[in-house]
């Protein structure tokens, strides 16, 4: 999205396969240099603003080490702690933040809740989770898939099987897969399928991308549609705040769709397991499935923090590039200065 003169990411599709790729590649390259003893302070002085309408450990953890790995600072504007939906309009307060501070993210209950706010923000905003979408957890996942390629294979050759709920993490991880060229399935039960989730709107998009990129999106019940899978993603049943239905329907719903040693033994040899997280163990991945050397969960949780450097070193670029010089800054320097010993002020 692209909203009073900054690029905004609100959804997969705001971004170009290449600029997918290009944050993907930049977010592996800073974690090499970090792992190395390298910090790069590529956002210093710069301040996050983090609004949390809902729960995060991934989330909120990631973008605030993120920050403060780079030389910035990150503050958490949790749920009731600003006027966010109160007195103040959602657009009020990102016209206001956007004087405050260089970048805001916002987890939201409603996806419209984080348009309106970057419709208003001349900072960049980065979406932290909607009821449609998860594009920051997607970026993370792309990372872990790269690192985590079959032999001999490149992304355009992977088949990806999401499991269980069409939930907003289902939806991005399509976006993403099939702006990219892959192989895209979601395996779930009638009723619980993409078209008919609260992100249906992304299967025309999912439909578009594989025209574009040469990628494939199926869906349906048929177990089948799991043979083959390099990559088996799952999430929770039936989302994880306020519309939680109990556990007796979940597992009559979804109790199919556990993803086991039964389940995985349906990929290809060497089939990977992936789940953003947090997981319900015992419904929606088993425990043998969750630590098992097939697991790529834990690494998947640490890319979130990849991701969430490349996202934001990406988003503020245009704020670096026109950031005052050295010579600027000395006079500034000076300026103040004078101001103070002409008034006494130490
Ligand atoms: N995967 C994810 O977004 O986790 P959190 O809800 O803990 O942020």
């Amino acid at each position: 999205m692209y909203a009073n003169g900054v690029r905004h990411f609100i959804d997969t599709s705001d971004l170009t396969k290449e600029e997918i790729l290009d944050i993907v590649y930049l977010s592996l390259e800073i974690k090499k240099c970090i792992k190395a003893g390298y910090y790069p302070p590529l956002m210093k002085n710069k301040t996050l603003g983090m609004i949390f309408q809902q729960s995060s450990t991934r989330t909120r953890v990631s973008f605030e080490t993120a920050m403060s790995q780079m030389g910035g600072h990150a503050q958490y504007l949790g749920p009731g702690m600003i006027q966010l939906g109160g007195h103040e309009t959602i657009g009020d307060t990102g016209k206001v933040l956007s004087q405050l501070i260089d970048v805001v993210m916002a987890r939201v209950i409603e996806h419209k809740t984080v348009v309106d706010l970057a419709s208003a923000c001349s900072i960049p905003v980065l979406n932290g989770m909607s009821d449609y979408n998860h594009p920051t957890q997607e970026i993370g996942d792309m990372c872990t898939i790269v690192e985590n390629l079959p032999r001999g294979k490149k992304l355009e050759d992977c088949k990806v099987v999401f499991v269980g709920d069409a939930t907003q993490v289902c939806a991005s991880l399509g976006m993403i897969c099939t702006k990219l060229g892959m192989h895209f399935v979601h395996y779930g039960p009638k009723g619980h399928q993409l078209p008919d989730s609260p992100s249906a709107a992304c299967v025309e998009i999912l439909e578009q991308n594989c025209k574009e990129s040469g990628g494939t999106f199926e869906y349906g019940d048929d177990r089948d549609l799991v043979r083959g899978a390099d990559f088996i993603y799952t999430d929770v049943w039936y989302g994880l705040y306020e519309s939680e239905m109990p556990k007796d329907e979940r597992v009559r719903i979804f109790g199919d769709y556990q993803v086991n040693r039964d389940l995985m033994s349906l990929g290809n040899i060497g089939c990977k397991f992936m789940h953003c997280l947090p997981a319900t163990r015992g419904e929606d991945v088993t425990d043998e499935v969750a630590d098992s050397e097939s697991s790529l969960c834990w690494d998947e949780a640490g890319n979130r923090l990849t991701a969430m450097r490349g996202l934001l070193v990406w988003f503020t670029q245009y704020q670096r590039a026109n950031a005052p010089s050295e010579l600027q800054q000395a006079a500034a320097q000076e300026n103040l200065e004078k101001f103070m010993f002409e008034r006494g002020i130490q």
